[in-house]
């Protein structure tokens, strides 16, 4: 059992880009065994240069935030990112983008924890939606503790594919606004 509770939660700033891609990477390993990855497909899919890449990119988005991008980073206390939460405040819904949790800090309420803190910027009045691939019963059953409910709409994206080629099913989630 870990103790999240000097896990410092604060908002990403453009040096913390290369440790939220390493953490992605990390964490979306457990998602891809879901949908189907063998480890060699999974590791290959994460070469270093393509995080290094990602992480320029992020490290140039970041300052562009508004007040409407809401990125929250978890750090244990070697200041290692171990957590991140992406969420949007658009005009009438808002949007989580993502939470991802270091594998060995999942299951101890840290997810909940992000969401909670991105989730207290939003507008609470507005639904919130965000989009999950339909296999990855682990977020599914975690955004359902949340409160959230699958609409019942699939989407596809040809940029995400199984093993097999075949190209993975997307499910929705809401959350119910308050108004
Ligand atoms: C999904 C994920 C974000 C959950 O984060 P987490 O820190 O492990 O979840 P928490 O410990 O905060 O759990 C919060 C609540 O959800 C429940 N929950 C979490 N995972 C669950 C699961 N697999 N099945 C059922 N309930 C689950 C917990 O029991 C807890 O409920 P409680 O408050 O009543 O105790 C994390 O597992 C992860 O990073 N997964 C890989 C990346 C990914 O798939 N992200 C989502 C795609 S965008």
């Amino acid at each position: 059992m870990k103790n999240i509770d000097n896990i410092k939660i604060s908002k990403a700033i453009p040096d913390d880009a290369e440790g939220i891609q390493i953490l992605t990477a990390e964490s979306s390993k457990g998602m891809y065994a879901l949908c189907g990855w063998s480890p060699e497909e999974i590791s290959n899919h994460f070469p270093i240069e393509k995080i290094k890449e990602g992480a320029e990119r992020l490290r140039k988005l970041i300052p562009t935030f508004t007040e409407d991008d809401i990125m929250f980073v978890a750090k244990d206390e070697e200041n290692k990112i171990i957590g991140c939460c992406l969420a949007e405040k658009q005009k009438n819904i808002n949007k989580i983008e993502a939470v991802y949790i270091s594998p060995e800090f999942q299951g101890f309420g840290l997810g909940k924890k992000l969401y909670d803190t991105a989730y207290g910027l939003l507008n609470h009045n507005n639904h919130t939606f965000l989009d999950v691939f339909s296999l990855n019963s682990k977020a599914i059953n975690f955004y359902k503790k949340l409160g959230f409910l699958e609409t019942g709409k699939k989407t596809f994206d040809k940029r995400f594919k199984d093993s097999k080629g075949n190209i993975l099913e997307i499910s929705e989630m809401m959350l119910v606004g308050q108004k």
